[in-house]
């Protein structure tokens, strides 16, 4: 299968949770590329993350918004940029409901300032990373594939669909090379605690209460963050511009089960757990059909669940350092402001 050459590549977003382990993936196995991480460091993006490429030959960091057209100008002609991978968004679902504006600012208006720049300087990939939760929820049945209608729930999702059709918007007006992928929910080393696997395994290792929303029964289909990592390369040089591409490793699982596997690893009780006040919209179900990327441009995970999930508790308890910095600070004030209510609910 014919790959397109792109070797001088920028990443947003890359001191997060995502892009971290997509950088590390790309420098471990394409090491004739170098990687340009332009992230302004919000409350998830954390150089930390980045500890062990600091001084690589072929990777730059530089802090800064994409919505900064000047100095995305700039990198892009400086570093003779010829793809960009763009994760660099604002990404929690209770975040967005409490402060949907740097949604908009960010996912939208920050894709179109990156879609722009690149427009104009003749970038030949541009890979748009977003979401599953674009098509909204799913009932009992079924799943999501590229076809599926978009139906966000959320302010997050409703901003990343907004992205998602500038991206198609651009590759229909102007032949821009965009590509989209939707993954569903990742987990592993260095996801900010505020989302459900890392916050559960924080909790219980503290042994405070791991709060459940609603009645634990929604389900989310989980992927291992290092094989999100392989499908987006596999898109980047292989994949069809103007396509979307699913991404999922066919593994649903209420909210339960993964609390409960957590406990279990952990030898912690059960009764730590603790039924919440359920999140607005709540989207019940999502399941993604990843048939596209699996035959073109070719694809398929690695990670079991099961593997997966006892190496990322074993990484958030070899790493107390990294997790004690963050729910020591920032994050604290947000965590005490944002879900003490949810407890008396
Ligand atoms: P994250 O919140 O951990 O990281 C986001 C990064 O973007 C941070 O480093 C942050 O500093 C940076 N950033 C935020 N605003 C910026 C701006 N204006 N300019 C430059 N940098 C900015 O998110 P993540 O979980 O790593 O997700 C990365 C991408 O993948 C997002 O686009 C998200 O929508 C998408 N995604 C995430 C998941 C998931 O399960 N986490 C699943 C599918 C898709
Ligand atoms: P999250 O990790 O926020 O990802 P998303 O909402 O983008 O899927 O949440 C995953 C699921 O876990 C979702 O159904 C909401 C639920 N959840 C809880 O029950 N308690 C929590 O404290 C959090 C953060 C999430």
């Amino acid at each position: 299968m014919s790959e397109t050459q792109v070797r001088k590549i920028l990443v947003t977003g890359g001191a997060g949770f995502i892009g971290a382990n997509f950088i590390y993936y790309m420098l471990e196995k394409h090491p004739d590329v170098r990687l340009v991480n332009l992230d302004a460091l919000t409350y998830a993006g954390n150089l930390e993350n980045l500890k062990e490429i600091e001084g690589h030959p072929n990777y730059r960091f530089v802090r800064g918004r994409i919505q900064d057209r000047g100095l995305l100008e700039k990198i892009i002609r400086e570093e003779e940029i010829e793809a960009v991978v763009n994760f660099a968004a604002e990404s929690h679902v209770d975040r967005s409901i409490v402060g949907p504006e740097v949604f908009v600012e960010t996912n939208v208006l920050g894709t179109l300032a990156l879609l722009d720049e690149a427009l104009k300087a003749g970038v030949r990939r541009f890979l748009q990373v977003s979401t599953d939760e674009v098509y909204g929820s799913l009932g009992a049945e079924g799943s999501f594939t590229e076809s599926t209608s978009l139906a966000p729930n959320s302010p997050y999702s409703a901003s990343k669909a907004g992205a998602d059709f500038l991206a198609r918007a651009y590759h229909r007006t102007h032949g821009f090379p965009a590509l989209i992928t939707r993954s569903s929910n990742n987990y592993g080393p260095y996801q900010f605690p505020e989302k459900l696997i890392p916050l559960m395994i924080l909790n219980a290792l503290q042994d405070k209460e791991l709060p459940v929303y609603g009645d634990g029964m929604n389900v989310r289909d989980w992927i291992h963050v290092e094989d999100h990592c392989s499908a987006l390369a596999a898109v980047l040089f292989r994949g069809k511009p103007g396509e979307v591409y699913n991404i999922g490793a066919g593994c649903e699982k209420t909210n339960l089960e993964i609390v409960h596997s957590i406990l279990d690893i952990l030898d912690k009780p059960r009764s730590l757990i603790r039924f919440v006040q359920d999140r607005p919209g709540h989207d019940r179900r999502y399941a993604i059909d990843s048939s596209n990327i699996r035959c073109h441009p070719g694809w398929s995970p690695s990670w079991s669940f099961e593997k997966g999930i006892v190496h990322t508790v074993e990484w958030y308890l070899a790493h107390r350092p990294w997790w004690e910095r963050i729910i020591n600070g920032d994050y604290r004030k947000y965590y005490e402001t944002m879900y003490a209510g949810r407890f008396s609910g």
